[in-house]
């Protein structure tokens, strides 16, 4: 089974990886395997990102990794790998992101660009395109340390991703922080 771990930049996706890895959890990262893979198909230098080709890397994806087996794949476009079997987002209030963003060293320019995305929820409304919602979970990170962060993926895991009121999607809702700026 393949789960994409989903979430604007600054979300604690790496983070939660490494912990998730620790519990003996396979995780790939996008990024990397892209990188490796030669899915790598250009430079968006006005990101500074890495373009992929995901249709390209979502094949491979299907072909070599689609088992009985758990796999996650994380990273800020996993969402759109149309293999994925279930899709798990990890979401944070626009003002905490910021924080996060601003100790990862990012210029404000790239900062304002994912506060906003995460503020009109552009990695869930992708995902809803492609995956139907009981097969899409949602954490709110904001006041979760990554333990926590971890603790509720395992919580998913454990049920067998059974949809939960819980972690269901459209509970978060950063919409009065559209006006502000940031
Ligand atoms: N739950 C959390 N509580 C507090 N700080 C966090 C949490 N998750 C992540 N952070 C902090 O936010 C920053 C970004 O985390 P991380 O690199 O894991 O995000 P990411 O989702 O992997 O981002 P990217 O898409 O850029 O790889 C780091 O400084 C990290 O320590
Ligand atoms: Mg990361």
């Amino acid at each position: 089974m393949l789960a994409a771990l989903s979430g604007t930049p600054g979300t604690g996706k790496s983070n939660v990886s490494a912990l998730l890895q620790k519990e003996g959890y396979t995780i790939i990262s996008l990024n990397e395997l892209a990188i490796n893979q030669g899915f790598v198909t250009g430079i968006d230098t006005e990101r500074n990102s890495k373009i992929i080709d995901i249709d390209g890397i979502n094949d491979y994806i299907d072909g070599y990794y689609k088992t009985d087996d758990l796999i996650f794949i994380e990273g800020h476009a996993s969402h759109l790998l149309k293999t994925a079997d279930k899709v798990i987002i990890l979401r944070c209030h626009p003002n905490k992101l910021k924080i996060r963003l601003e100790k990862k060293g990012w210029n404000q320019e790239k900062i304002k660009e994912n506060i906003e995305a995460e503020t009109i929820d552009v990695i869930l409304c992708e995902t809803v395109e492609l995956q139907t919602e009981e097969n899409i979970f949602e954490i709110d990170t904001t006041n979760k340390n990554n333990n926590s962060v971890l603790s509720s993926i395992v919580e998913i895991i454990k049920s067998n991703f059974e949809p939960t009121k819980k972690y269901k999607i459209g509970k978060i809702d950063w919409s009065e922080e559209i006006l502000n700026e940031f």
